[in-house]
């Protein structure tokens, strides 16, 4: 049987070592752009992440000013503002420092400097016409992969939803990956932005779009991030695993740009943008509910995933492998301190229709290797808000959300 029709696409220069970031100028220097719009968040300056990086730009002769105003579930207003005062300075290019917040805000206001109208009006896909300014992604996280995507996700604060844009303009130009910028991130965001890399990784290897190319590089992420992720948790300061978390991250990011998520990524944006909890703890809490969920359709790669894990399935039956991979997301969490439900994120079911409806408008739903109706979404918030695993299986959901996935496998 013949593989289905694919496109792979990644333009994104990728430049990664340790201390790298110190030569940034130089590297920029490479687009022909004289000057640059650093957007980060005030936490990243305060730590001093920029400290080297303005000092190569200097060194450069490169003109720079910050952009300082990121928040947690960046906003359309920020892009706005950041593309207001970009215009105003007349820069050349935009320069993202920080995780995935401060990326896609960057990659935001570098198409609104060159778009007209404003970033709401292009959610969905292709819509951006005119090509953005240069984009440098640096991340200081290793999880979010947006250095490497093609897409900027955005929360509309009126309708508390958090919509995607994505383009193949959106690929950053250059990504500089650093590990020396993530050696004293916090445990609790080297956690979360380690899991949110997992969940890209395990999204895009199991979805309905994937290909051939996606699944190499997804299971290449799973692999690193499994015998790097709980070393750098615990011991920070260790090189060589923050590098290797890096590395994956942006694996993940490539393969999911190609593939697309899945139902874990769609609904925990609706957790962004309504309880404004951070993106990759709601990701970590929910994903194993989703992969209970999703094991009649791909127990198979679940299995290919247990093993990457680290996991000896040998003598399992399919499906018990298959749940070996859910057991280690578990463990991973536990041995994290994330929550094994998503009530104590702060989850509340009184917006429980909201919740599902903002689900149901992903694209990512569609591509979920289990189909998925709204009472699935809804069962499946359901069982996390309780930290209900136990009772999760197939039978659960009725047959007839079970027969077309199935046909999946
Ligand atoms: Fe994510």
């Amino acid at each position: 049987m013949s593989l289905i029709p694919f496109t792979y696409f990644m333009p994104t220069r990728v430049e990664c070592g340790n201390g790298i970031s110190e030569e940034t100028g130089e590297l920029i220097k490479d687009l022909g752009v004289s000057s640059v719009l650093i957007v980060t968040d005030k936490g990243v300056r305060a730590a001093g992440l920029l400290q080297g990086i303005e000092k190569s730009l200097s060194s450069a002769n490169l003109y720079y000013e910050i952009y300082d105003e990121v928040e947690p579930n960046p906003s359309a207003e920020t892009i706005q503002q950041g593309t207001v005062y970009l215009k105003q300075q007349k820069i050349e290019a935009v320069l993202a420092v920080g995780g995935g917040s401060s990326i896609d805000t960057a990659k935001g206001i570098a198409a609104m400097a060159t778009n007209a109208g404003h970033i709401l009006d292009y959610e969905g896909v292709g819509k951006i016409s005119n090509h953005p300014l240069p984009i440098i992604a640096i991340p200081t996280t290793a999880g979010t992969g947006s250095e490497a995507t093609n897409s900027t996700v955005v929360t509309n604060k009126e309708t508390s939803f958090k919509l995607g844009v994505l383009s193949s303009l959106l690929f950053p130009n250059l990504a500089i990956l650093d590990p020396a910028l993530t050696l004293h991130l916090p445990q609790e965001i080297t956690a979360a932005t380690g899991m949110d890399a997992l969940t890209h990784a395990i999204e895009s290897y199991t979805s309905k779009s994937a290909n051939p190319v996606s699944k190499a590089f997804a299971m290449q992420a799973i692999k690193m991030i499994g015998e790097n992720l709980t070393r750098s948790y615990f011991v920070g300061t260790d090189l060589e695993s923050r590098e290797n978390m890096l590395v994956a991250s942006l694996l993940a990011g490539v393969a999911f740009s190609q593939s697309r998520l899945g139902n874990v990524h769609a609904i925990s944006h609706t957790f962004g943008g309504v309880f404004n909890i951070p993106h990759g703890i709601a990701n970590a809490a929910l994903l194993p509910f989703v992969m209970k969920f999703n094991l009649p359709a791909c127990a198979e790669q679940y299995r290919e995933i247990a093993i990457a894990l680290g996991r000896n399935v040998s003598g399992l039956s399919i499906e018990k492998a298959a749940e070996k991979a859910i057991d280690t997301v578990i463990e991973m969490n536990q041995c994290m301190n994330i929550p094994l439900n998503i009530k104590e994120l702060g989850v509340s079911l009184d917006v429980l229709p909201k919740l599902v409806d903002d689900s149901m408008r992903s694209g990512n739903v569609f591509v979920n290797p289990r189909l998925t109706k709204a009472s699935d979404i809804q069962l499946i918030i359901e069982k996390a808000y309780h930290g209900d695993l136990e009772c999760f299986h197939r039978d659960a959901f009725g047959s007839k959300s079970l027969e077309p996935a199935i046909m999946n496998v």
